[in-house]
């Protein structure tokens, strides 16, 4: 944002500092008229004053050197000078006069001359008009002469005072432009150099304002391709959409597809940048996760293998015995069958045992199929403390029989979303785990608080603990 002496000048302001300068330095309409008297007994003297002027510049080479266009610029700077000498002294002091003389300034820093031979350039001017008047004079000075000579002094700081005003301001100008370029640029090289896709949106209808190189990497399309196109619609990133319309500053993860159809995981932050290059504008950053996500598929595919693996050899395990149990009975059933003296009664029995173990093998089976491929939870609002009161219901029998103290602690009304089949299971075979690690009897607690941000159903009891050694173990399955 340039500051106020940084903006460029309208004409009006610069009519307008001129006429306050006039008023600073006491400039009155009686001096316009003294040195419009000037003109006539000037005018013999101004070719060769402006011979001079041209020589001098030609003496040294750091101010020669801005005269690119030899003795043909020499010859029409001389036409320009001698046009500037007579107007300086007609006037009229008005607004064109004043631009024009403002322009000469701005043609000056065009050419790169250095401020300080204008300076010495005009004191050499001052000085061979002020010599010209006496030389006119003859030592017979009119009346006024004293006067004249102020006034012209006065309009020659005036116009000093305006052509170093253009210079500076145009200076100034100049300087900005070049910093806001600078800036730009330096802008420019971190962003194109940036590990992350920056682009920068229109605000709302998210037209393409900037696509920055890795973008073009990750998505496969050049900035020319898309610079004005729908950022959405491109990657057909619907839930680059939803994830948009979310408060600006939050991430959100949305899959992209690029330009060869490839999909890609980006985690994406959008800002509001509220003036980009004169409007609104959205800067959107997008990190590409896609190899990490792959990484995490591969670890999760990994880790649900070597699961199935303690899944098989826990199933192996628990199979083990009942086929154990089966085989010893059959082979007492044949024995039993091959001799008359066996008693019925006792084959039938150990017929009964082969078919418990068949059931038991059966449960095992359900529960193996149970875990491989878990019912799906059906979801509704359970009353929590409805739920304990039954789970408590079914252990009060086992607890008794083992003097284990069963209290529960649960507000009347607390609601949760749940499965309600399936949470009864866990507290169920939590609260009859404990019961068991109690043989000799002991207090087993269920509490449920309700917090903010969900429902918490604690367990605790007074049996030895879950030894450490195995507590990351809880979890797995048939362990
Ligand atoms: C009292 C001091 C000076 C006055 C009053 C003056 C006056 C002028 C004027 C009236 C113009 C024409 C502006 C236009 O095209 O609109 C001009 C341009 C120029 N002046 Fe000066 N000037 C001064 C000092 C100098 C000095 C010291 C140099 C040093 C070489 C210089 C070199 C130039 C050049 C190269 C141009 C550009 C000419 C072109 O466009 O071809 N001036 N000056």
């Amino acid at each position: 944002m340039p500051t106020e002496s940084e903006m460029p000048l309208s004409p009006d302001d610069i009519h307008r500092r001129y006429r306050e300068l006039q008023q600073y330095v006491g400039w009155t309409p009686e001096d316009a008229a003294r040195v419009q008297l000037l003109a006539a007994t000037l005018e013999p003297y101004l070719p060769t004053l402006v011979d001079d002027f041209y020589q001098e510049i030609q003496r040294h080479p750091d101010v020669y050197r801005v005269i690119t266009g030899g003795q043909a610029q020499v010859e029409r700077l001389k036409g320009a000078l001698l046009a500037w000498l007579r107007e300086l002294f007609s006037g009229p002091y008005d607004r064109d006069y004043v631009l024009r003389r403002w322009r000469i300034g701005q043609r000056h820093l065009g050419i790169g001359l250095d401020q300080i031979y204008v300076q010495a350039a005009l004191a050499r001017l001052r000085a061979g008009l002020l010599h010209a008047l006496d030389q006119s004079w003859q030592g017979n000075w009119p009346p006024e002469g004293g006067a004249i000579r102020r006034s012209l002094n006065l309009l020659l700081d005036l116009e000093l005072a305006i052509i170093q005003d253009a210079y500076h301001r145009e200076h100034v100008e100049l300087i900005a432009e070049h910093t806001r370029a600078q800036g730009e640029l330096a802008f420019r090289a971190l962003v194109e150099a940036a590990p992350c896709m920056v682009i920068i949106i229109t605000a709302p209808d998210r037209s393409i304002l900037y696509f920055n190189p890795f973008a073009e990497t990750v998505t496969g399309y050049t900035s020319a391709e898309v610079l004005g196109k729908n950022l959405v619609e491109l990657l057909n990133g619907s839930a680059l959409a939803a994830g948009m319309a979310l408060e600006k500053g939050t991430e959100f993860e949305a899959l992209i597809r690029c330009k060869d159809g490839s999909r890609r995981w980006v985690l994406w932050n959008h800002e509001h940048l509220s003036d980009f290059r004169g409007s609104p504008a959205s800067l959107v950053v997008g990190l590409d996760r896609t190899e990490l996500k792959d990484a995490q598929q591969r670890a999760w595919h990994s880790e649900r293998l070597a699961e199935l693996g303690v899944l098989a050899s826990g199933l192996a395990h628990e199979i083990r015995n009942p086929l154990n149990s089966i085989r010893f009975n059959l082979l007492n059933v044949q024995d039993g069958v091959a001799q008359p003296q066996t008693d019925p009664a006792d084959v039938a029995a150990m017929v009964k045992d082969i078919a418990d173990e068949v059931d038991r093998l059966e449960g095992i089976m359900r529960e193996f199929l149970h875990l491989a491929r878990p019912d799906p939870a059906q979801v509704e609002v359970v009353e929590v403390r409805e739920l304990l009161e039954s789970v408590a219901r079914l252990v009060d029998g086992p607890c008794r029989a083992q003097k284990v103290e069963f209290a529960l602690d649960c507000a009347a009304r607390v609601r949760a979303a749940a499965d309600p089949n399936q949470l009864k299971q866990v507290l169920l075979n939590l609260v009859l785990n404990a019961q068991q690690a109690m043989p000799q009897g002991g207090r087993l607690d269920l509490r449920c608080q309700a917090p903010a941000d969900g429902v918490r159903i604690e367990a605790s009891d007074t049996g030895p603990g879950i030894p450490e050694d195995i507590r990351d173990k809880l979890f797995q399955p048939f362990f």
